[in-house]
């Protein structure tokens, strides 16, 4: 807390202070904050400014996941470049949204998720708001799971995860646990050891889930796995948490990206889910995204919006509007939404691709290593299995930035740059 400066006097001009109030004055002048030190960078986006400050040309930069065109430079998606100039014609207003955002934005996101045809969405189950992109959606649901939750307060994450899921949940209150998920035997999913320590979580916690496109892993549970792995969910009262941050983004058909999901609510689960449109509507700085809980009756929907909009208005009022327009725009044209599925299988098919090229090029250079794991992953991410010293030398020798864990941003990698990447992966792992 700042001690409070108690000014005597205002004279003549001149300010007469009595002597606690100067002593205050002079231990604290200039150094309100002499006590605070220096942060690290992000994991992540520090990755980026390190990427800016080196001047080699081959310079690579494979930290964020962001997608960038087989040149290398970030990509509007055409479908959304349409959807500005229909916007711009009309003229719109710079109003406040309402705290949950726009109806028909959240209507339109939760259609998306859950499939058109959904009974939760026709029977009103569903509470969904507008969110500040995946990172907000996340924000809100633990912020609602610390206010209402019943059960423990502990959210179990796999390992490894986003490196901001933790701090998220950490920052909202909750208690931070684990699950077992990546192998690095195989570079796959540890399947059995997600199944015994889901087993082991104690009845009536929360668990997250990646709903596809595991960051940082690239490794996603095979729809017969997600079907056990609901089963144990389901037998434990397990509450599940979706993060699905990469709708479309995975296989390049938002419906079967959304398959686990749609699965969970078929089994009778009720989940948290959150979506974000910075990947598949390529809408990164916009920052739009929903928050949604599939709740057992009407009433209990309404309830809950409520008050999920309660605890967003002290953090930021209500949400921007210009990406949510976006969106809209998009998805209530069908028109424009087959354009803008057609783009996102685009960018899918374009990091697929490229996966295989990588593989190929890296056993062009003679490496004996088992770099299947490269093509089997999907999504934006690889985790190449390198090591810290490994990452460290990829860096340094050869200007190739990425995150320290050895995950790489495939979106990074371009026909253009692939050989390049292939070669330096091979020095550092020979
Ligand atoms: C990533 O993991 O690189 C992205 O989700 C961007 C971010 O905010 O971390």
């Amino acid at each position: 807390m700042v001690p409070s400066l108690r000014i005597a006097s205002i004279s003549g001009g001149l300010l007469k202070c009595n002597q606690n109030s100067i002593s205050a004055v002079v231990t604290r002048a200039g150094s309100w904050w002499s006590h605070v030190e220096m942060g690290p960078p992000d994991a992540i986006l520090g990755v980026t400014e390190a990427f800016k400050k080196d001047t080699n040309p081959k310079k690579i930069n494979l930290g964020v996941g962001a997608y960038r065109d087989d040149n290398g430079k970030p990509y509007v998606l055409p479908s959304v470049r349409k959807a500005e100039e229909k916007m711009a014609s009309k003229k719109m207003d710079k109003e406040y949204s309402p705290i949950s955002g726009a109806p028909d934005f959240c209507k339109l996101s939760i259609s998306l998720a859950l499939g058109d045809d959904s009974e939760h969405i026709k029977n009103g189950l569903c509470a969904t708001t507008q969110s500040i992109s995946g990172t907000g959606a996340l924000r809100i649901g633990a912020a609602f799971l610390n206010a209402f939750f019943k059960g423990p307060k502990d959210v179990y994450l796999p390992t490894p995860t986003w490196g901001n899921h933790i701090p998220i949940m950490k920052h909202s209150g909750l208690g931070v646990k684990t699950y077992r998920y990546y192998d690095p035997k195989t570079c796959g999913f540890d399947f059995q050891g997600a199944l015994q320590d889901l087993a082991k979580i104690p009845e009536g916690s929360v668990v997250i889930f990646h709903a596809c496109a595991h960051n940082p892993t690239g490794v996603d549970p095979k729809p017969e796995q997600w079907a056990e792995i609901s089963k144990v969910v389901k037998d434990k009262k397990l509450f599940p948490f979706f993060d699905m941050a990469y709708q479309g983004f995975a296989s390049g058909n938002v419906d079967k990206d959304a398959a686990a999901v749609r699965l969970f609510l078929k089994d009778g689960h009720e989940i948290a889910l959150c979506q974000s449109y910075a990947k598949n509507m390529g809408l990164y700085g916009e920052r739009a995204g929903a928050f949604s809980l599939v709740t057992g009756s009407k009433d209990e929907a309404a309830k809950t919006l409520s008050q999920i909009k309660i605890l967003i208005r002290p953090m930021y009022s209500n949400p921007p509007v210009n990406g949510s327009r976006i969106v809209m725009e998009i998805l209530s044209d069908p028109g424009l939404k087959k354009e803008w599925l057609a783009d996102v299988k685009g960018m899918a098919d374009r990091i697929i691709g490229v996966r295989t090229q990588l593989r190929d090029n890296l056993k062009k250079e003679g490496s004996s290593k088992n770099w299947e794991h490269i093509t089997d992953q999907i999504g934006m991410f690889c985790f190449t299995g390198m090591t810290h010293d490994q990452v460290e030398r990829l860096t340094k020798e050869f200007s190739v930035y990425l995150t320290k864990d050895g995950r790489i941003s495939m979106a990074g990698v371009t026909s253009k740059n692939v050989e390049y990447l292939a070669h330096a992966m091979h020095q550092v792992t020979k």
